[in-house]
């Protein structure tokens, strides 16, 4: 720790995913030990992504999504043991535009099991809509987004809070906010379960939001897309002398 998830969404090709991950994992290996990076380029790139880096690469990969069950006619789904094959150790779930497709916390739940099951570490997204954050209701609605997580087995887990409105819109929430729904992920999860923080994450306010208590690390989504700025942001973070070892 820190960790530094540089979250693809849907973009880019190919070549851009090899010649990233062979970029960010030369940058990584020049960073301290305690620097830990995963990145999550679309399903097709990851087999690519995997290829162009060498055997005991640093930067490990990704998926941003994974089906509930590990395989049967389900057209277009793609399972957790099959990331698991392609060179995948983790897979982000429950992301907001993903809720905003209509995904349900019971159908995040499953694919949280159906990772665990095929060796992937979940990477629970939580956070409030503006809306929420204007009612006061962030406490309520991360309580009911972690519920389930409570039941995961403790070192297999992580979650990334990203409040929705601060997702690529270039707002983030003050410190003592950020701070707080940390403190209050680790009560419930405890203090050992790495929690990220994920919206307008950028070289400007990393080392400062990586300074916030309970913060183990961050989601990157748009400036995690160009390797100079990922390399940018993997120096910075050895910088902030937090969490060594
Ligand atoms: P952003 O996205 O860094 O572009 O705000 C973060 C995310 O959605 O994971």
């Amino acid at each position: 720790m820190p960790l530094l998830v540089a979250n693809w969404k849907m973009h880019g090709t190919r070549a851009m995913a090899l010649d990233y991950a062979f970029a960010v994992n030369a940058a990584l290996e020049m960073a301290p030990a305690s620097i830990e990076c995963i990145f999550c380029p679309p399903f097709p790139y990851l087999a690519a992504a995997h290829s162009g880096l060498p055997q005991n690469a640093r930067l490990e990969l990704g998926a941003q999504d994974c089906a509930a069950g590990q395989e049967g006619a389900f057209t277009g789904a793609v399972s957790a043991r099959m990331l698991a094959d392609v060179g995948c150790s983790h897979v982000i779930l429950g992301h907001s535009e993903r809720r905003a497709m209509g995904e349900t916390d019971a159908q995040v739940a499953a694919k949280a099991e159906a990772a665990l099951e095929a060796g992937l570490t979940p990477i629970l997204c939580v956070g409030e809509t503006e809306a929420e954050n204007a009612k006061g209701l962030t406490v309520q609605v991360l309580e009911k987004q972690l519920g389930f997580f409570k039941k995961l087995p403790a070192g297999r887990r992580m979650v990334a809070y990203e409040p929705v409105w601060a997702i690529g819109s270039g707002k983030t929430p003050k410190a003592e906010e950020i701070a707080a729904a940390h403190k209050q992920v680790k009560t419930a999860l405890g203090s050992a379960t790495p929690v990220l923080y994920g919206g307008s994450v950028k070289p400007s306010n990393l080392r400062e939001i990586l300074r916030v208590s309970g913060v183990d690390g961050v989601l990157i989504g748009g400036a995690s897309r160009d390797s100079a700025e990922m390399k940018t942001m993997i120096e910075l973070a050895g910088q902030t002398g937090k969490g060594q070892g």
